[in-house]
């Protein structure tokens, strides 16, 4: 099927390309010249396992292209909308600018009967909205949320876990439902579940999934808490109660707590706009879960200011990671990089480093210091804090190998990603997040 894609960024790059790769013919139209001329090379603009393959693969057999020319999305049967919806600069609620300016940009190439299909995140009712100025060229609206995890974003959008489509009332609505059916055939027919539902409950999915997954963090964050006041460990406690299929062992992983593009700017955009509705009340714990993950950064850094003997002054700390997740070189809200700022704030002298995402981050934050080799970072080191959890810190470094870069022998565990009994036996002074 003719397809086009509105937005090239992490959804909208991996989103063409997952569907050229399923044999769509796709445009993918971006503002960003830049951005196009990268992906119309064949090259991935950011780091995401998988993605540069496809696109190679689509860019080669023709089936895949990239322009900035929104004109070039008339004859498509289906257009993807899935720009970025950032929080507002002052506030909570999301900026719809970029939903707005597509949609509005893409009318004019509209023809009768051809979908637009929302994918980026918007408060719920935007679809409704839109739907509005959408049906005047006799096109449908569907609101077809995405659920990509960063750093699995090709299997997920392949390979999802379920596909939503918010469909309007009546013969026009199953007839778009139809067509995203056909789009989606190699996952439906492997028995991924198709849920039909109105606009208001498709985009409600969306931000009530990430509301529930960022409170599962916070929920463990907070017992983290708890077990620092009593002594006990949340490890083991998130392993116990997780041994329980309603409760689950996944996003119970205590630590420095969630950041990244979606998660923080997500839940504060549903608190935004349940207020708006006059729910407030109804999501007022979102709040908390925002606070809770907020003070965890803060406890990292208490954590190597208390292994230093109560000041960091001076001190040479060393800081593995800098993505806000692994496999990524995301650093949008990076916790791994709030806690490097906050103890660069106090004096250290901060060394960053990270597979993939150094480059980022030194545009962000040029003040600190960094180092792509991992050995080279660690040495002269007088602590240590782990803050995202990548292979070569969590599998590939021995405590003994790390002893004899640094100067000093404290580590942090950022992320309770370390076996912290062979760290002690190697010598170090082991902090772990919520562990005695
Ligand atoms: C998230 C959702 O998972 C995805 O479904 C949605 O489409 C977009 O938002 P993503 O932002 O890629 O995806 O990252 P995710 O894997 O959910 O991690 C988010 C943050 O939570 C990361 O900073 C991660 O380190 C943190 N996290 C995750 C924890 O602190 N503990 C956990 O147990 C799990």
């Amino acid at each position: 099927m003719k397809l086009s894609v509105i937005g090239c960024g992490y959804l909208g790059a991996v989103h063409a390309a997952a569907m050229a790769s399923i044999g769509h013919d796709v445009v993918g139209i971006d503002v960003d010249q830049h951005k196009i001329d990268t992906l119309s090379q064949g090259k991935a603009p950011f780091f995401e396992p998988g993605l540069q393959e496809i696109l190679t693969a689509g860019i080669e057999s023709g089936k895949l292209r990239f322009t900035t020319d929104m004109a070039e999305a008339q004859g498509s049967k289906v257009h993807f909308v899935g720009v970025g919806t950032p929080q507002q600069k002052d506030g909570y609620a999301a900026d719809l600018t970029y939903v707005n300016a597509a949609v509005e940009g893409l009318l004019p190439y509209l023809s009768e009967g051809d979908l637009v299909a929302g994918k980026s995140t918007v408060p719920v009712g935007t679809a409704a909205d839109l739907a509005k100025k959408v049906t005047t060229t006799g096109a449908t609206l569907v609101w077809n949320p995405e659920f990509l995890r960063e750093g699995w974003a090709v299997q997920d959008t392949i390979d999802p876990d379920r596909l939503v489509a918010g469909i309007p009332a009546g013969a026009e609505g199953e007839r778009a439902a139809d067509i995203l059916r056909e789009i989606y055939y190699p996952s439906i027919d492997k028995g991924t579940p198709f849920i039909v539902t109105d606009y208001a409950t498709a985009e409600l999915v969306k931000v009530s999934a990430n509301a529930f997954l960022a409170t599962k963090i916070s929920f463990i964050n907070a017992m983290a808490e708890i077990a620092e006041a009593t002594g006990a460990d949340v490890t083991q406690l998130a392993d116990a109660i997780g041994h329980d299929d309603r409760i689950g062992r996944k996003f119970l992983g205590a630590g420095i707590g969630f950041g990244g593009g979606c998660l923080p700017k997500d839940i504060r955009a549903f608190s935004a706009r349940a207020e708006e509705l006059g729910r407030g009340e109804s999501v007022a714990f979102l709040r908390e879960m925002d606070e809770i993950n907020m003070r965890r950064r803060e406890r990292a850094v208490q954590l190597v200011v208390e292994g230093l003997g109560g000041q960091v002054y001076e001190k040479k700390i060393t800081v593995l990671g800098a993505a806000f997740k692994p496999h990524s070189d995301d650093i949008r809200d990076s916790p791994a990089l709030d806690v490097a700022v906050r103890l660069h704030g106090l004096g250290a002298k901060v060394t960053v480093t990270d597979p993939a995402a150094i480059e980022n981050a030194q545009r962000v934050h040029p003040q600190l210091g960094y180092v792509l080799d991992r050995d080279e970072a660690l040495t002269g080191a007088d602590a240590v804090i782990v803050v995202t959890e990548w292979d070569e810190y969590r599998r590939q470094l021995s405590p003994e190998h790390a002893a004899s870069l640094t100067a000093g022998t404290v580590i942090v565990d950022g992320r309770n990603c370390l076996d912290a009994a062979a760290w002690r036996a190697a010598g170090w002074t082991y902090y772990g997040m919520g562990r005695p």
